[in-house]
Order: structure tokens, then sequence, then C-alpha cells
């Protein structure tokens, strides 16, 4: 999911692909390289011979100024070179992890985006052909087949495509060889890559505003799509080896408007990434057939989690909330009890902590100093902890004993959407795994997956359908003080979250609550200045929410209601409906989020607030 940038044309690449790289730099990585293709001079009118171009490759894990201090020496005189900023997926970061990664001959280097779901079994399989792997990545294996196809008569392109289509996952890749030292090779499928076409030099990227500087005129590739790129020509085949045409189209937006995808802040993208990074966090888990799930994290410790006699779950903020539904889904699942805790009330209370506890710690940074140290905590006092991160390699990541990576990419808006929603799809895996080692059936553990797969779509259909409704309620309630927000069962946690979405990037003063609580002391609240949204789909408790609207509606609330797209009765209880998809009551949280992530964000936008950078508020909170 991160940065790809090569050229070859009639200038030094190496600037160029720096340059590149550094305008990707926003989108967060943790490791950079480049491979350069060198020419040598020929003698006379002799053909070339194989080896007339050299291949160097300088790699590290860091900041693309490091890599610069690898190349200074290195020279100038390379027209044709790839580069890659790495946001690892497969083996920490490590200078050794860091793409590009080569063949078992090292003739060639490939850079890649994405993840190759199946690549442990080509791994198996080509260690068994005498293959030798230096590094964790799925990446690695994908050069050495690559490596297989080479040769024996077939071109570069034609490699890669064999390649290609061996493999399942998702791929942006790059590749060269010092055996074809006229051309690039790029093919994706799942993971952008765009041509850059200029005079007698031609470009690619992962991002257009990689290239945008050096020209504007781009073929975007499209999934199954491969291209061989040389100096003055671009010449792009399907992976099924049909001739494509691709028109040349002109970039228009500007820069900034680029590297936030076309959206007026990265919050929102980030929202709008949902249905692939939902799909991305269940890629090459699930085993339809047996309708159960694979977290190849966890392997070690199966034992230890089915025997648990008690999960216990720590977090802050949002991945707070998270875990709250995940208590749900591994109670209903696999019948386990499970604590949630606050990290920062956790690591001073001198918690009692047994030798069976399993503890899960959520984080998107992986670096939230209460977490960490909650954490810490539990394992002192004899818990396995189990981590489920986004950022790979990060410490809670090392320092937890497994877990799994919710492969959200990188999250750069301060206010988290797309992690919590990947978050809450790895407990749902993982309560499925859990449960069909104890009495979940095969038949309950498909119908749970098929509701699962379908969730990318549902995403899809809100994101397209609930704007215009969500502008309205904008204009409406912009000039509130306060928010209630309403929820039971499953949506209680994101009743919780939708509020605190609010309050961190529009700073209106909002809570979440159990929705039947209200009549506990938070109904005296209610008047007709009081909006109030409730979360009521479909679901095993819609009746009870019901009478909660009631309630609230008996006493001159304003109501705004999260309803099934199905339901008949709601319209005429509320002031406003926003319509989500039907589900399973256990999947609802993953979209009724949806439209609470869309309010905060045209409410603080309508609001002029800064909605990526929120006042008085970091990314990642690695202080106390
Ligand atoms: C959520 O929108 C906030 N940015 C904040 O609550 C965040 O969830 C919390 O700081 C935990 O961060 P982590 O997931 O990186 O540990
Ligand atoms: N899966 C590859 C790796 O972990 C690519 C990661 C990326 O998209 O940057 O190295």
């Amino acid at each position: 999911m991160c940065g790809i940038v090569g050229y070859i044309g009639h200038r030094e690449a190496t600037p160029i692909i720096l340059a590149g790289l550094k305008r990707l730099e926003y989108r967060g990585y943790d490791s950079a390289g480049i491979a350069l293709i060198e020419r040598h001079h020929t003698n006379g009118n002799h053909v070339p011979s194989t080896n007339s171009a050299t291949l160097s490759i300088r790699k590290c894990k860091g900041k693309v100024n490091q890599l610069e201090d690898l190349i200074r020496n290195m020279p100038k005189t390379s027209m044709l070179g790839i580069g890659h900023t790495r946001w690892a997926t497969h083996g920490a970061p490590s200078d050794i992890n860091s793409h590009p990664h080569t063949d078992q001959t090292g003739r060639i280097a490939i850079i890649h985006n994405g993840i190759i779901e199946n690549y442990s079994a080509i791994k198996e399989t080509l260690v068994e052909r005498g293959h030798h792997f230096e590094s964790e990545t799925d990446t690695e294996v994908l050069a050495h087949l690559i490596g297989e196809f080479y040769g024996d008569g077939r071109n570069l392109t034609e490699a890669v495509r064999l390649a290609l289509n061996e493999v399942i996952g998702a791929y942006g890749v790059a590749v060269v060889s010092k055996d074809s030292p006229d051309e690039i090779v790029c093919a994706r499928k799942g993971s952008p890559i765009v041509i850059g076409v200029g005079d007698n030099e031609n470009f690619i990227a992962s991002d257009a505003a990689a290239i945008v500087s050096y020209t504007r005129n781009v073929i975007y590739l499209s999934d199954n799509e491969i291209a061989t790129i040389t100096r003055d020509s671009v010449k792009t085949r399907t992976i099924g080896d049909v001739e494509v045409t691709k028109d040349v189209e002109a970039i228009t937006i500007k820069l900034e408007e680029i590297e936030k995808g076309g959206y007026e802040h990265f919050m929102l993208k980030e929202i709008h990434e949902q249905p692939s990074t939902v799909r991305d966090a269940m890629r090459g888990r699930v085993i339809e057939e047996e309708g159960s799930i694979v977290l190849g994290g966890l392997r070690n410790h199966l034992p230890r989690l089915r025997n648990a006699k008690r999960i216990l779950i720590t977090a802050c903020g949002t991945s707070y909330h998270a875990a709250l539904i995940g208590k749900y889904m591994l109670e209903q699942l696999a019948q386990i009890p499970v604590d949630v805790e606050y990290a920062s009330e956790f690591r001073y209370r001198n918690p009692v902590v047994t030798e069976g506890d399993v503890m899960f710690v959520i984080s998107q940074s992986g670096e939230t100093a209460d977490t960490l140290a909650a954490m810490r905590e539990a394992k002192r006092k004899g818990a396995l902890a189990l981590g489920i991160v986004n950022v790979v390699g990060s410490t809670i990541a090392r320092e937890s004993d497994g877990g799994v990576y919710i492969h959200a990419g990188p999250e750069i808006g301060v206010a988290s959407t797309k992690a919590f929603t990947s978050q809450v799809t790895v407990f749902a895996l993982l309560s499925i795994m859990l449960g069909r080692m104890k009495s979940l059936s095969v038949v309950d553990g498909k119908e749970l997956i098929r509701a699962l797969l379908a969730l990318p779509g549902q995403i899809n259909q809100i994101l397209e359908s609930s704007e215009p409704v969500i502008q309205e309620i904008v204009k409406e309630f912009k000039d509130a003080d306060h928010f209630l927000y309403l929820g039971r069962g499953y949506n209680y946690p994101v009743a919780l979250e939708g509020a605190l979405k609010l309050k961190e990037i529009s700073y209106i003063h909002a809570e979440g609550y159990p929705a039947a609580e209200m009549k506990h002391g938070p109904i005296a609240l209610i008047d007709n200045d009081m909006p109030v949204v409730v979360i009521a789909p479909h679901d095993d408790v819609y009746e009870k929410v019901l009478s909660n609207i009631q309630e609230v509606r008996a006493r001159g609330g304003r109501l705004i209601i999260i309803a099934s797209d199905s339901d008949k009765r709601i319209e005429k209880l509320a002031e406003k409906v926003i319509r989500i998809p039907e589900t399973i009551s256990m999947l609802l949280p993953i979209l009724s989020v949806i439209p609470l992530q869309l309010l905060s964000y045209y409410m603080a936008r309508e609001r002029g607030a800064n909605v990526d950078q929120p006042r008085n508020l970091a990314k990642s909170v690695t202080v106390e």
C-alpha cells in the first residue's frame, strides 16, 4: 500500500526517483529502496554482450533521506530505475525486508505494493526447487517466481505475466532486469499504477503525485493489466495475454488534491477506502468451503486461546470502542468470558491476571503509551499478549507474543476511521475462528463468512447514498452545542464511537450511551434543542430501541436515526433517517459507523475545523 516510482529515458534516473519517493512520504512508510540499471558502453558496432548492463540495488529501513546517503557514491549514469517506499505487511521493517527484492540469479529486481496471499505455498514449492530466500517478505517470493519463468526464450514481460497468473492477492509491481536494460515492466491488481508519458522518457508511479511535476499526460493501468515501458513506447496487455489499447489522459487536478486521492481531506479519503480496507482485513484469511478462518499470526497460540478461561482486551479511544464490539462477538461465538479495559486504567489498578488469561492489545499505531504499558503489565502477571495492530513492526507488534495485522494501510487523518472497521472485521474473523474450534457449526460459519464477504459492497452502497441526507443534517444542526448518540447491543459501542468522532473533529460536545440507560438520568437532558442520533437497524434489539426512540420523541428530542434500508416504520418517528443495508447483528457496527464518520467529517468541515489535524490531538499518543 505504499510508494512506487520508476523512470526510463534520457535523464539521470536517481534524482527523479528520489524526488518522486519524497512526494509520496505523506502516506507514511517504514523503508525505502532503489534499483538502477546501468548500460555498459558497447565497443564499436559489436552487439552488446548479455552482460551489457549492471543492476545496482540500495535499500534500508528508515526514510528516503537515509537512502540518499546510501546512494551518494553510486554512479550517476543510470537512466533506468525503480524506487519504493515500503509499508510492511509481511516481515517487520528491516534493511533485508526492504524493496527492491531480486530473483535467485540476481538479474531481476522487483518493487511491490500489496499482499501476495498465496506466497507461502509458492515459497514452499520454490524452496523444494532449491531456492533460498533472504527476507520474510511475500514480495521476494514473487521475484523468484518471475525468475523461474524468465529466460528459455521468454522475455521479461512474459515472465512477469506468467508469474502473476500464479498469484492470488493484490499487487502493484514494477520489474527491471539487467538482461533487459531498455524496459520497465509493471502490472496491477488492486493496487494503483499510473504511467507518465514524456518526451523520449516515461515514468511510473503508484500515485500521480510522484510524477506530475514531469508530465501531466498519464495512462492509468487497470486491474489485471501489464505494461512494457521503454523510453519511447508503452505497450499494454492483460495478464491473460490480450493486447489492450489505453488512452493517454491529462491530469487536471492540483498536486495537493492528488495526494489526497482527489478528496479534500485524508479523513474523507480514508472513509472512502473502507470497502477495500475491510476486504484487505479478510484477504487470505477466509476458508469459505469450511466456514472457517485462518489467522497465521495466532497459529502458535491456538491451544492457549481455545482453552482460555478469560480473554482480556485493552486499548484506548477508538480502538477501545472496537474492543467492546470484539467482546460481544467473542462471547457470542466462542463463549469465552471477555473483560475490556481502558489501558490507562488497567496499567495502574493492580489488576488480577491469572496464568491462563489471554490479552488482546488493540492499537492502530502500535505505539500508544498507555496501551503498551497495559500490555507489559499483563505480560508481567503471566498473560499471553496478542496484538491487533495496523503498523507492522510497531512496538506493540514487536513486544506481543503474536497477533493479527489489520492491513488498513497508512491512516493519516488523526480521527481513526478505516482502522476501526478493520479492527472490528478482525474481531469477527477471530470470533469465527475460535467459535469453529468450539461449538460453532460449519453451516453457521459459512453464513457468517457470507455476511462478512458482502460488507465491502454494502459499505460502498452507504458511501454512495448517504451523503445528501448527511449534508441536510449538517445544515440543520451545525450550531448545536450538544449531541446524544444512542445504541444497544452491538451498536452501543458504535454510539460511543460516533460521539467521539464528532467531539474530536468538530469540537461539539457529544455523549454516547446505551439507549436503555437514558431513563436512568440522561433523559433529563432531552429538549427540542437536543439532536439525538439513534442507531436503530433491524437487529435483535430493534423493538427495544424503538421504545427508546418513543421516549425521546415524547420529550421533544430531535431524532436522527440510522435505520435499515427495508425499515418502513422509522420515517414517521425521525426528523432525518440515514439508511444502511441489512446484515447480521454482529456485523452491523461495520455499516452503522460509516454514516457517523461522514456526519462528523461534514460537520467539522462546515464549522471550519481542521479535519485532518484537530486541535490538541496527535495521531499517536506516545506519552502518558
Ligand atoms: C480516534 O479517532 C483517536 N485518534 C484516538 O482515540 C485513538 O483511537 C487512540 O489514541 C488510540 O490510538 P491507537 O489505536 O493508535 O492505539
Ligand atoms: N507485502 C509487501 C511487503 O510487506 C509490500 C508492502 C507494501 O505495500 O508496501 O513488503
